[in-house]
């Protein structure tokens, strides 16, 4: 596991939010950020069905009700130790010896965005992908989600292809692809 453990940075006890694998007891935090976030929220049950995925983790508040070193800039969110503040979902599929990672979901709260969590989030998942054996990462984003296509390609990740109405309200999607093992080695090469 490399998300962080013990007293390391970012384990809650040093005002930033805690990454951590998603549990049973983090599904409802996890679904009323995704109804709040999405127009077409996945159901509950997707959630319980990926509990065991390497790669679904949570980042929670920390004991003293802050989120993250830069703070809140309105003072508007009121958040509580153990308040999930946003999720990501990475799953690995077996394929032919060169397992493909997939980042299937990702969400911040609203009140906690634009803080870091949200880049944290995906890199904590795209370690555990690569610890899982992925060589490769692919994710869907909507077309006019430019907020999170700068944050993918800013991580790495590169538009392959455009999949016409690929979401239910007919939007279409980007699939973009990352080499995680490229990502690894310049994220050591970074010491970040
Ligand atoms: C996309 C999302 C997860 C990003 O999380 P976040 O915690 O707000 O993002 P971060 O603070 O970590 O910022 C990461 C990067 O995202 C981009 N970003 C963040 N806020 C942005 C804004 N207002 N406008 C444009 N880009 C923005 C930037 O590239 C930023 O990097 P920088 O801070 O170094 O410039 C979050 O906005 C969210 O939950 N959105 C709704 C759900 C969603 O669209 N999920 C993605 C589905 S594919």
């Amino acid at each position: 596991m490399t998300t962080s453990r013990g007293s390391a940075p970012g384990d809650g006890t040093d005002g930033e939010a805690r990454i951590r694998p998603a549990d049973r007891a983090d599904l409802l935090g996890v679904f009323r950020i995704e109804k709040a976030v999405f127009t077409q929220p996945w159901p509950f049950a997707a959630f319980e069905g990926l509990l065991d995925a390497p790669g679904f983790l949570v980042a929670e508040g920390d004991a003293d009700g802050h989120r993250g070193d830069r703070g809140n800039p309105d003072g508007a969110a009121s958040i509580d130790a153990g308040d999930v503040l946003g999720y990501v979902v990475g799953d690995v599929t077996p394929n032919h010896g060169r397992d493909i990672g997939h980042i299937k979901d990702l969400a911040v709260r609203p009140d906690a965005q634009g803080d870091g969590l949200g880049r944290r989030l995906l890199r904590a998942s795209l370690s555990e992908l690569a610890a899982a054996g992925a060589g490769g990462v692919k994710l869907e984003v909507r077309e006019t989600n430019d907020r999170a296509q700068s944050l993918y390609a800013d991580e790495g990740f590169r538009p392959a292809r455009r999949i016409p109405r690929y979401y239910g309200d007919g939007e279409a999607a980007f699939v973009m692809r990352l080499d995680l093992g490229e990502w690894v080695r310049e994220r050591n090469a970074d010491g970040t």
